[in-house]
């Protein structure tokens, strides 16, 4: 059995993704999950791009231990010091340093000739030597690069030293036999090939991203990066869940295995939806909240005589575990506990006790809470942000026949902040006395809104986002009443953009 190692770059990739950038916390916390989950390296960030992707990586690798902590860095000298200063203090450091080899990118981006591309790629991997042993090159949009070109480059930096060799279809654009063919053409061209790892990297642009991971794996790739959830720059990666799962499902065929903890994916996926706010769509596969639904009455008479009949995987393998127990009002803390621990969840104390309280308040209404409503209150405790704003109560008056009118009141720096709008529904008068409390003015891009469960008592769940400037940043909210909701959407949403502003970030794009 073929070992296939996976490297997950949520913390990087994945964060490219417009809205979902994460703080500190949030990313330790889906990193210290991503120990849990098993995999074998963890792409903490892009050191230079910011304060905070720096101080991220630094706290991972100093309490992230089993996994490889790896960095990011274009090739040049002062993004490679960022990058070995950030995981200095890693148990396993792994530096991963890029530069594009297509004519495209060379040309139009870069303006250097390939024979300068080449030095460049030597001097990089020599460079990050000098730190640390393990050291990845990847030649950025090698999907569209000279195969020949390719071979010159993966030999050259292999020679000095590149203990991992990624071949990133950066920009989704090759067909999955086209990309096992690239990749089998490196495997039997490269002399020293069998020197390094050899790591696939796609992009989803076509919807081919974990076809052309497997396809890659089947032509001897035995690393495959991904995200959780497929997030990542436009279209986003491989899904996480997808490559492990087609690998454990197909295991004796394929003759190939992960250290993945398979598990612990809902949990994972759910933790990182969470976070970043980006929901799951209902239809994707493993971890959709349809992935292990059957709707029609031939499916459903089938799966009751034998669930062999239209499932290939038993959604215990993913750690979507079955109700044993639905809480209500009569539940306690034991309970509670019990619960989260059934649904995979590994809060702190003081997230576990504000959950607990406001699992109370809703429970006191609402007779039963589902595991939907139990996910959807622990969401609100996994995201950590800086609350410059608070919101204390929000009052609307609403109606077919009345010009809707809201009150908010806000507390911003141990003071009450009071203010009361009109607007052209309750949404917009609650947004725009918001608008006037933190004397801004938001740019929302999206909203939207569906309840947890059935029933007219259900929590409605509202995710936004907004626009400030190049940045997006998305707020997520849960209540019974579905404008107390939105409003902690947006405040949330508003407490992340301001965190933004005041970390002076250098942004850096990749590639330059
Ligand atoms: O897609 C890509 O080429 C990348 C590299 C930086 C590995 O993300
Ligand atoms: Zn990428």
């Amino acid at each position: 059995m073929t070992r296939i190692h996976i490297f997950d770059t949520t913390l990087r990739d994945g964060e490219q993704s417009p809205g979902c950038s994460m703080n500190i916390q949030e990313k330790l916390d889906v990193a210290i999950q991503l120990e849990r989950l098993g995999v074998d390296v963890i792409e903490a960030g892009f050191a230079i791009s910011s304060k905070g992707d720096f101080e991220s990586i630094e706290q991972i690798a100093k309490q992230v231990r089993t996994p490889i902590i790896c960095s990011l860095c274009r090739a040049l000298p002062a993004d490679i010091d960022a990058a070995a200063q950030s995981v200095r203090h890693a148990a396993k450091p792994r530096i991963h340093t890029f530069i594009a080899t297509s004519p495209i990118h060379m040309s139009a981006k870069l303006r250097m000739s390939p024979d300068d591309v080449l030095q460049r790629a030597v001097a990089a991997v020599t460079h990050a030597k000098q730190y640390v042993d393990d050291v990845e090159f990847s030649c950025e949009d090698a999907g569209r690069s000279d195969p020949a070109f390719l071979i010159k480059v993966i030999s050259s930096v292999i020679r000095a030293g590149a203990t991992v060799v990624n071949i990133p279809d950066t920009v989704g654009y090759l067909l999955p036999h086209e990309f096992g063919n690239l990749i089998h053409t490196l495997m039997t061209n490269v002399p020293n090939i069998r020197d390094a790892i050899v790591s696939v990297h796609c992009h989803d642009d076509l919807g081919f991203a974990t076809a052309n991971a497997m396809a890659g794996v089947l032509a001897g790739a035995t690393q495959v990066e991904c995200t959780i959830n497929g997030i990542g720059e436009r279209a986003g990666n491989t899904a996480l869940e997808e490559i492990v799962m087609a690998l454990h499902t197909r295991s004796e065929s394929l003759g190939m295995h992960t250290g993945i903890v398979t598990t612990e994916i809902t949990p994972t996926s759910r933790l990182v939806s969470s976070v970043t706010g980006s929901l799951v769509q209902a239809n994707k596969a493993i971890v959709g909240a349809n992935a292990f639904a059957h709707e029609s009455g031939i499916h459903q008479d089938g799966v009751l005589k034998s669930k062999l009949t239209y499932e290939i995987m038993d959604a215990s393998s993913v750690g979507l575990n079955q109700a044993t127990l639905v809480l209500g009002k009569h539940s306690g803390r034991h309970a509670f506990t019990n619960k989260l621990t059934e649904l995979g969840y590994h809060l702190a104390k003081d997230a576990q006790e504000k959950a607990f309280e406001r699992f109370k308040g809703i429970a006191d209404t609402k007779k039963t809470l589902s595991d939907a409503d139990i996910h959807a209150l622990v969401a609100d405790e996994v995201v950590h942000v800086d609350e410059t704003y608070h919101l204390n109560y929000i009052q609307i008056i609403a109606g077919n026949r009345t010009r809707p009118l809201a009150c908010v009141q806000l507390t911003h720096n141990g003071q009450l902040l009071e203010g009361a709008c009109v607007g052209a529904g309750p949404v917009d008068a609650i947004f725009k006395t918001i608008d006037q409390l933190i004397k801004d003015e938001v740019q929302l891009v999206d909203f939207s809104i569906h309840s947890v469960t059935g029933g007219t008592d259900a929590l409605g769940e509202v995710t936004i986002r907004i626009q400030d400037g190049h940045d997006r940043f998305t707020g997520r909210g849960a209540d019974l009443d579905v404008l107390v909701a939105s409003a902690k959407a947006y405040i949330q949403a508003i407490n992340k953009m301001l965190s933004r502003r005041k970390d002076p970030a250098i942004k850096a794009t990749t590639g330059d």
